[in-house]
């Protein structure tokens, strides 16, 4: 039986950001509130949101837009290309910083349903499907490539709505010896972070070990080896899974530290949801009293994330002048819900601003590093506590 727990209130679909001439028209809003059930170990989406209006060839997150993540998944393909064999699918390729690096001799195959990006990877020579993935792609591109001893996914298991129907596909193209790898946000990050900016329409479910086990297992695949990715999305888990029964001690490690931290249990998530309002009362004061100073605030990255809180928070071009974010699909438009301008970092970083709240928190000490310029600015992030950081 599933039992609502968390309650992040009407939001706009996270990456739906809205052109100037848009903004007087009826935008698309739904509950977003999560629910859990303690026999599958699921934390799972209420009200979901229908996946074509998410993913589209108008999707404007691109995975190669941000230098971390652009290294961490060209070491991925060199470890892939060095300690693998066979052919090689990817689910959710984005614009292909994975993928593309996958050596040619491998075959590589890529899905992805946004077909902005779907056509760079076929561009480059990539066979690339620009679908869902589920049991009809799954055939059709067996149909085409033949069994994969590799298919790895990234970010991508927790966007799709009918998950045990994605890993039965999963299963049914991995070879005999085959290992699906994939990587999700963590859970546990989440409870340890309070970072419930993390759960946006995207994100159907946010999985644990826990749940990966039992999910997984119901396919006939079987978790073998669990990495810990520190910088990665807030912390995420790269999971290695397989036909072949037997985990190693990550994989128990991974069980424990989750047992201890109370993923199995629904007071964890009650718990969890009284946490997350006092977080949002601590935050909208720090940014009001600032506002009532007079002073000219900013926020640092156009996230998902960042939508999030905005919206749960009430957080509105009132108290926050403009977002700037180096993404070119995003720049011009307005933040899905609370309509905050979103500028380029060269037009919206200047000398006037008092206050830069960083909504890519993730990065945080990327950007106070990259950022020596505004280093005497005053910095504010809510994760894992609303505080400041710097000034
Ligand atoms: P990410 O955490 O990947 O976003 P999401 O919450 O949507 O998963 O952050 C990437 C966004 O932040 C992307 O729109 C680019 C922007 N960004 C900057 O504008 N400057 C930066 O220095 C960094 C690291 C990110």
């Amino acid at each position: 039986m599933n039992i609502p727990c968390i309650d992040l209130g009407k939001q706009p679909l996270a990456n739906k950001f809205i052109p100037k001439e848009d903004l007087g028209k009826n935008e698309y809003k739904y509950h977003l509130a999560y629910e859990f059930n303690p026999d599958t170990y699921l934390l799972s989406m209420v009200h979901q949101p229908d996946m074509s209006d998410m993913f589209n060839d108008s999707y404007p997150y691109d995975s190669s837009g941000s230098a971390t993540m652009v290294t961490h998944f060209k070491d991925m393909a060199d470890n892939i290309n060095k300690n693998f064999f066979g052919n090689i699918l990817e689910i959710g390729s984005n614009s292909g910083p994975f993928i593309c690096n996958i050596d040619k001799k491998k075959n590589p195959v890529a899905i992805e349903p946004c077909s902005n990006f779907a056509k760079i990877t076929r561009d480059k020579g990539i066979p690339t499907y620009d679908k869902f993935w589920n049991s009809d792609t799954a055939y059709e591109v067996m149909s085409n490539h033949g069994f994969f001893d590799v298919v790895y996914s990234a970010n991508c298991m927790c966007h799709i709505k009918d998950v045990e129907e994605a890993f039965f596909a999963v299963r049914n193209v991995l070879s005999n010896d085959g290992t699906l790898i994939m990587e999700d946000p963590s859970l546990i990050d989440m409870l340890k972070l309070s970072s419930y900016n993390e759960l946006y329409d995207e994100h159907f479910t946010m999985f644990s070990v826990h749940a990966l086990q039992k999910l997984l297992g119901k396919v006939g695949l079987y978790i073998n080896k669990v990495e810990y990715l520190l910088n990665i999305h807030g912390g995420s888990n790269r999971i290695y899974a397989s036909k072949t029964m037997g985990g190693d001690s990550s994989l128990k490690n991974a069980l424990m530290i989750e047992k201890y931290l109370g993923v199995d249990k629904v007071d964890t998530y009650h718990l969890f949801n009284e946490r997350i309002q006092q977080h949002r009362d601590i935050f909208t004061n720090i940014l009001y009293e600032y506002k009532d100073l007079g002073k000219k605030i900013i926020s640092y990255g156009a996230t998902s994330k960042a939508t999030t809180t905005f919206n749960y928070c009430g957080i509105d071009s009132n108290i926050i002048d403009y977002i700037t974010d180096t993404t070119p699909a995003k720049q011009g438009l307005y933040s899905p819900g609370m309509h905050i301008p979103v500028v380029s970092p060269e037009e919206g970083l200047d000398d006037s601003i008092d206050i830069i709240h960083i909504g890519a928190w993730n990065y945080t000490k990327y950007i106070m590093d990259k950022e020596v310029n505004y280093q005497n600015k005053t910095w504010l992030t809510e994760v894992p506590f609303p505080r400041i950081i710097k000034g």
